[in-house]
């Protein structure tokens, strides 16, 4: 696909391969059923560090204590999909933020597992680089943090009983800023990575990629062509099971006819939330605080949004063919 074929308009042409019927009538039970015996575990925000009032994240991280206190297992690891923290950041790496809005915010009590992060916009606008540098220092400086940033873009590797269960590739999707972003050349080093990476003999039977902007949303930043026209072919090409993104302040999944990715938003962890548009694509958003549980086991990768009183919004599951179907 070429950028100069990829357009809004073209997008909105994609015929959607979720049925509204299908849908209606279904109860939130099967999202609310107990897990699947040793599944694995995660929890995800988008958006979350706010400058200023912290209502909205205090509330999505007490439901996320709360669900993980009722469930009877522990998140693995936690999710954060970038404006990790919004505004100034006087300190750097021993910036007070560090303890009020992620050490204590999501205490090691409750989420013991390393915090795997992104970057997004709001992460590159202060100064403009000094918050990024403590980003991407803030493990080195306080060694046995659960903040995992190795790099503006890495490889996870998730296992379940020693055996590989998801590889998880983590991107900078900062193309364009009003600051700062990617440079050409990082977009261009990034790019052949993520192509390197994509080739490689998959081992785990899930692939999931994760950056900071949405390919495409119905919030208020809409689509983004210029990501699109980079990573969406490979996508396609590689089968890429999903692609989590947050940016816009609300909770989405969008799926697409023969396309094999689902596209989730995660976007509403504490910053002022937005509706999304209605303009035809679903089956799912919402503009609400709350955050993303990712159930995994090797034959099922469950997905559920769920809000800031844990009441789950919308809920699906996924097969290693690339199928999905609704839970909620
Ligand atoms: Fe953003």
């Amino acid at each position: 696909m070429s950028e100069g074929s990829i357009s809004r308009r073209a997008v909105l042409k994609q015929t959607f391969c979720f049925s509204a019927s299908l849908l209606a009538g279904r109860s939130l039970a099967a999202a609310e059923t107990p897990p699947a015996p040793g599944a694995s575990h995660f929890l995800m925000i988008g958006d979350w560090g706010w400058n200023g009032d912290l209502q909205g994240q205090s509330a999505v991280a007490r439901a996320m204590a709360r669900h993980v206190g009722d469930a009877g297992w522990k998140p693995e690891a936690l999710f954060l999909l970038g404006d990790n923290f919004y505004g100034p950041f006087k300190g750097g790496t021993d910036c007070p933020r560090w303890k009020t809005q992620f050490s204590d915010m999501y205490p090691k009590s409750v989420f013991p597992g390393p915090c795997h992060a992104i970057l997004g916009n709001h992460d590159y606008d202060d100064e403009p680089v000094a918050k990024l540098a403590a980003e991407l220092g803030y493990a080195k400086a306080h060694p046995g943090t659960r903040w995992n940033m190795p790099a503006k873009w890495y490889r996870l590797e998730l296992t379940q009983g020693g055996k590989p269960l998801a590889s998880v590739l983590m991107l900078d999707s900062n193309y364009h800023n009003s600051v700062a972003s990617l440079t050409p050349k990082e977009k261009s080093e990034q790019l052949s990575w993520l192509k390197a990476e994509l080739e490689k003999p998959r081992t785990a039977p899930w692939l999931v990629v994760m950056g900071h902007h949405p390919l495409y949303s119905r919030g208020k930043h809409g689509d983004n062509p210029e990501i699109t026209a980079d990573w969406d072919e490979l996508f396609r090409k590689h089968k890429v099971h999903f692609y989590f993104a947050g940016h816009d302040h609300d909770l989405q999944h969008l799926e697409f006819e023969k396309h094999p990715t689902s596209f989730v938003i995660s976007g509403g962890g504490g910053a002022h939330v937005r509706q999304p548009e209605e303009d035809g694509r679903g089956p799912f958003a919402e503009g609400v605080h709350g955050f993303t549980h990712l159930e995994i086991t090797p034959q099922r990768f469950v997905v559920r949004h769920l809000d800031a009183n844990r009441k789950v919004l919308h809920a699906f599951a996924k097969l290693p063919d690339c199928s999905w179907s609704p839970l909620s």
